[in-house]
């Protein structure tokens, strides 16, 4: 019998999550590279959260009970952002990946979505010809970095923590910039811990969000320009103990310079792919680990 096609349950996120962590950890491994998630109960936390998420939805192959491979697509504002995407250790290379994505990319455009997006590291010459096979096109390079903005450098504007009154602006500065809104998103991460604001002249210039899990990662952020950006990163830093993990879009080259001089490591170069419609940011950006 052929794998079936199902989705995640919030109860199986213990063991997709441990699929999902072993097969990450796998490649990564292979290449020398950190493992994509730290621990198994990372990954079933993130695995627990987006099956539990409204508008997200899953794809996962099942086979006698055990899960095959899994994707998940973001489908609760205008674009639709991708992963994880994992096939067991073992399982890899016969289709299953196509399968669990091809699932997502029809369900997408059956619900009107005209762009898909990810993020996928260079070093995974698997996930690139997947991606890029089925239709994703690289817009960007990504420069993973992690450390901390130097304890003396203040903001240049100023920077202050994301209350509710702020999310009619961020959501329109998000769409000034990207072309598109990302409300929801901002909502659900601004319940972890606040988003960091800046304000340029009285008016929203930027926010950024963050997900503390052990190290702070920041997720996705617009900015009027790269100095808003930075002023972003360094007020993060300073709401965040522990190393931030930034995902820069090395287009951004003076923030990515300042970031290594200041002493931030680069650990991955990755890229962002995207599958239909693409607006050349206006202004600076920063994406989540999903898009
Ligand atoms: C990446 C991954 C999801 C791909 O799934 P998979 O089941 O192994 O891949 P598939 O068998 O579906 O093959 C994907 C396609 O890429 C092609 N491909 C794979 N490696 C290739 C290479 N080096 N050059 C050219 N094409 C290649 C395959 O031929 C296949 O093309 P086709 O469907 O048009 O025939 C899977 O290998 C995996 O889980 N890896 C570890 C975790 C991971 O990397 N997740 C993704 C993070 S972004």
């Amino acid at each position: 019998m052929p794998p079936t096609l199902t989705t995640v349950l919030p109860e199986q996120a213990d063991v997709v999550g441990t699929m999902v962590y072993e097969s990450f950890r796998e490649i990564a491994e292979r290449h020398n590279f950190a493992p994509g998630f730290a621990t198994p109960q990372f990954a079933q936390l993130v695995v627990r959260l987006l099956a539990q998420t409204e508008g997200n939805e899953s794809y996962l192959l099942v086979e006698d009970g055990r899960p095959l491979a899994c994707s998940f697509g973001d489908e609760r504002d205008e674009v639709v952002g991708i992963g994880p995407v994992a096939v067991a250790v073992g399982q890899q290379g016969r289709g299953l990946g196509r399968q669990v994505m091809e699932a997502l990319v029809e369900h997408a455009e059956r619900d009107g979505f005209r762009s898909l997006r990810l993020l996928q590291a260079a070093y995974n010459v698997q996930s690139f010809a997947l991606y890029h096979r089925l239709g994703f096109d690289v817009r960007s390079m990504l420069a993973l970095v992690k450390g901390r903005p130097p304890a003396d450098e203040q903001p240049v504007d100023d920077v202050r923590d994301y209350t509710l009154a702020d999310l009619d602006a961020c959501d329109a500065l998000h769409r000034d910039v990207m072309g598109y809104g990302r409300r929801n998103d901002l909502e659900i991460f601004a319940t972890f811990a606040p988003p960091v604001v800046v304000e340029r002249d009285g008016q929203v210039a930027g926010y950024l969000t963050r997900f503390l899990g052990g190290e702070t990662f920041v997720m996705h952020g617009i900015a009027r320009d790269e100095r808003a950006l930075r002023d972003l990163i360094i007020g993060t830093g300073g709401a965040s103990e522990g190393d931030l993990v930034v995902q820069i879009p090395c287009g951004q080259a003076e923030t990515l310079r300042w970031a290594m001089a200041s002493g931030f490591r680069l650990m991955e170069l990755g890229s962002y792919m995207v599958r239909g419609d693409y607006q050349q940011p206006l202004g600076a950006w920063i994406p989540s680990g999903f898009y």
